[in-house]
């Protein structure tokens, strides 16, 4: 029978079915391909792999107590050390529930500790409004542009000020903010390739960040939206806006002239100590393509370094959408305006979102915002590909002078990438125009912001096992999951095994209060450690540590011993690993935030069955036929307690 695709669908389509691993993997396909491996800088790394593992999950390669003896870099270690001394949780209080079983753990609906309670918030269509329009599948490009988008990841909790003298915020009514990292076109429209502009519209408005208005009007009722004027919809065609040294620069201007739109790919978020949502853009890359309609795309030195191809991640937009075709030279560095992370006042739904780019251009998996010393701003920021970096900015001054002054602490500061050392040290390594290294590469400050990575990589950054989330701990430690890498085939500091299929957690701590660029560092936890017992985990990502030294945990990954993705919850000795939650089969559980009572948590059920009804429909009842809707999770304590006690 002859296909009624348009010709264009059908050639992209060939060519896709070739390349199965795209269809099924979204941030797993592209390796970092410079050099930076051979780690040159590194003398025992063997010796440190063969210690770790002989010493099991808690023991760490180099322990900060070991590494304080090392003075070269540590003019105030110690008296930062002495004043934030790692909280000693008490075993048996810090921690107290009883976990899922592992035997438990799996099938197509969640489970959850017999001492904790969950329900079901925003399913991917849900009207923004609560009288908006009804999801109906697969949705019109319309009304998916006025409901809840797919791929819940990220995501903030702001609640609504309350008081009037004292500045609180409410933990029963606020503003959730929450990203729409990606949903597959075989999930959001039912089919593996847009038929038409439309189509990709849909797909577009599935992508972005939901603001939404969200509320537990009676003590025994559930979480709902509500009605709010500060609810919007940020998708793909929202208009945006650049600031910081890149906003001005013509690597973000089109021969069309067309305004910046969009954010995409949003995973992983942090939020300001002035009540912004920060969103971060990922794997943008995967949304571009090449038809080669009029001139033959080839990629350049920059666009290969961040991962474009011709066909993308298969979501065919731009066959239809010319400012997604690398090869339409009208839109040439429409890309240039991805991989930043995007500033979103959660309480005006008239600001435009806006991106900073003193932050950088890379695969942002999200951003940990401290105050640092000198009230200075410093966010730490994980770049998620095989052999990428670790990054973190600091605002040049007080953040607070500078927002009096106008200024956002985001726009002026310095960007620096992570050096790893195998004595469990480390430094930050700064990415600027005045260092002749980059100059002889680069033109401007704009240029080295940009194209981050390839800075990073003259610079002689070290290469990472794929950083996830990071969070900072009360006591000021860094924790940063390294979520997998099959393709290691050589030892390197903090990235110890080879290969490392099933990921591992590190710590770190900067001098002077974050702001410093040395740091010491150690094994936190890894995960093959885990395996076979009770305790068992593959793959961490989400990732946050609460202000009692609570660190919670969050997986996306094949999980051994037959386990769905999951929930577990640790202290900061990595002694004590309890299973809180498990998703359900095909899924990835991710995004974390809390009220500010700590009595709520919400979490998130992302691509649930990968979308396909036969493995699991919820959060509909099993029928072997709904399709399965991502989702938010409200966690609750039976007893009314602290999420995580
Ligand atoms: Fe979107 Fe690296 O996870
Ligand atoms: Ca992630
Ligand atoms: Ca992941």
């Amino acid at each position: 029978m002859p296909s009624t695709l348009p010709d264009k669908t059908v050639r992209l389509k060939d060519r896709l079915e070739a390349n199965e691993e795209f269809q099924n993997d979204h941030d797993n396909q592209i390796d970092n391909p410079t050099s930076n491996r051979p780690f040159t800088d590194v003398l025992n790394a063997d010796l440190a792999r063969r210690n770790l593992l002989k010493g099991g999950a808690t023991a760490a390669v180099v322990g900060f107590a070991a590494s304080m003896s090392v003075p070269a870099a540590a003019n105030n270690f110690n008296d930062f050390f002495g004043r934030h001394p790692r909280p000693r949780p008490k075993p048996g209080r810090l921690i107290n529930f009883r976990p899922v079983p592992l035997a438990l753990g799996n099938g197509p609906v969640p489970t959850i500790s017999e001492d904790y309670q969950y329900e079901v918030l925003i399913p991917w269509g849900t009207p923004l409004e609560p009288f908006g329009p009804d999801f109906n599948y697969p949705p019109s490009a319309k009304d998916q542009a006025e409901q809840i988008g797919i791929g819940h990841d990220g995501m903030s909790f702001f609640g609504k000020p309350v008081g009037r003298r004292y500045k609180r915020y409410s933990s029963r009514v606020g503003m959730l903010a929450i990203n729409h990292e990606f949903g597959r076109n075989s999930h959001v429209l039912g089919k593996e390739l847009p038929e038409s502009l439309d189509d990709v519209r849909t797909s577009q408005h599935a992508h972005g960040v939901s603001v939404v208005a969200i509320a537990k009007r009676h003590r025994h009722g559930a979480w709902r939206t509500i009605s709010s004027r500060n609810s919007r919809r940020i998708h793909a065609n929202t208009p945006v806006a650049f600031s910081g040294p890149v906003a001005k620069s013509e690597l973000l201007t089109t021969q069309n002239g067309n305004i910046p739109l969009g954010t995409l790919n949003n995973c992983s978020n942090g939020r300001t100590p002035w009540g912004t949502y920060l969103t971060c853009e990922e794997n943008f890359n995967g949304y571009f393509g090449a038809s080669n309609r009029e001139t033959a795309w080839v990629a350049t030195p920059e666009q290969e370094r961040y991962g474009f191809s011709e066909t993308g991640f298969n979501y065919g937009w731009h066959l239809f959408d010319r400012r997604f075709d690398l090869s339409d030279p009208d839109y040439r560095n429409e890309e240039n305006r991805f991989g930043w992370v995007v500033e979103i006042d959660p309480f005006d739904a008239t600001q435009t979102p806006t991106k900073r780019t003193a932050l950088g251009r890379f695969k942002h998996e999200g951003v940990e915002i401290v105050v640092g010393e000198g009230n200075r701003i410093v966010a730490y920021m994980g770049d998620d590909q095989r052999f990428d970096y670790i990054y973190k900015f600091v605002s040049d001054r007080d953040y607070r002078q500078m927002r009096r002054e106008g200024i956002s602490p985001l726009d002026e500061g310095k960007l620096y990438v992570a050096k790893f050392s195998e004595e469990g040290t480390g430094e930050w390594l700064e990415l600027t125009i005045d260092n002749p290294v980059l100059a002889a590469r680069f033109d401007d400050q704009a240029q080295v912001l940009t194209f981050a990575r390839v800075a990073a990589d003259l610079l002689g950054a070290t290469p990472m096992d794929r950083p996830e989330w990071i969070s900072v701990a009360h006591n000021q430690d860094v924790y940063c999951t390294l979520t997998n890498n099959s393709r290691r085939t050589e030892a390197g500091p903090a990235n110890p095994l080879v290969p490392n299929p099933d990921g591992h957690i590190i710590r770190w701590r900067d001098a002077n209060k974050h702001t410093g660029l040395q740091f010491k560092w150690e094994i936190f936890l890894v995960a093959q450690d885990t395996h076979g017992t009770e305790e068992s985990f593959s793959d961490p990502d989400g990732l946050m540590v609460d202000r009692d030294g609570r660190v919670f945990i969050q997986t996306d990954g094949g999980q051994k011993d037959g386990l769905n993705n999951q929930l577990l919850v640790t202290d900061t000795t990595g002694k004590d690993i309890r299973r809180l939650f498990t998703g359900v089969t095909g899924d990835e559980i991710t995004g974390i935030t809390m009220t500010p009572d700590r009595r709520t948590m919400f979490v998130n059920i992302q691509h649930p069955g990968n979308g396909d009804p036969a493995v699991t429909n919820f959060p509909a009842p099993q029928d072997g036929v709904t399709v399965p809707r991502d989702c938010t999770i409200v966690i609750t304590r039976k007893d009314g307690g602290i999420v995580g006690s």
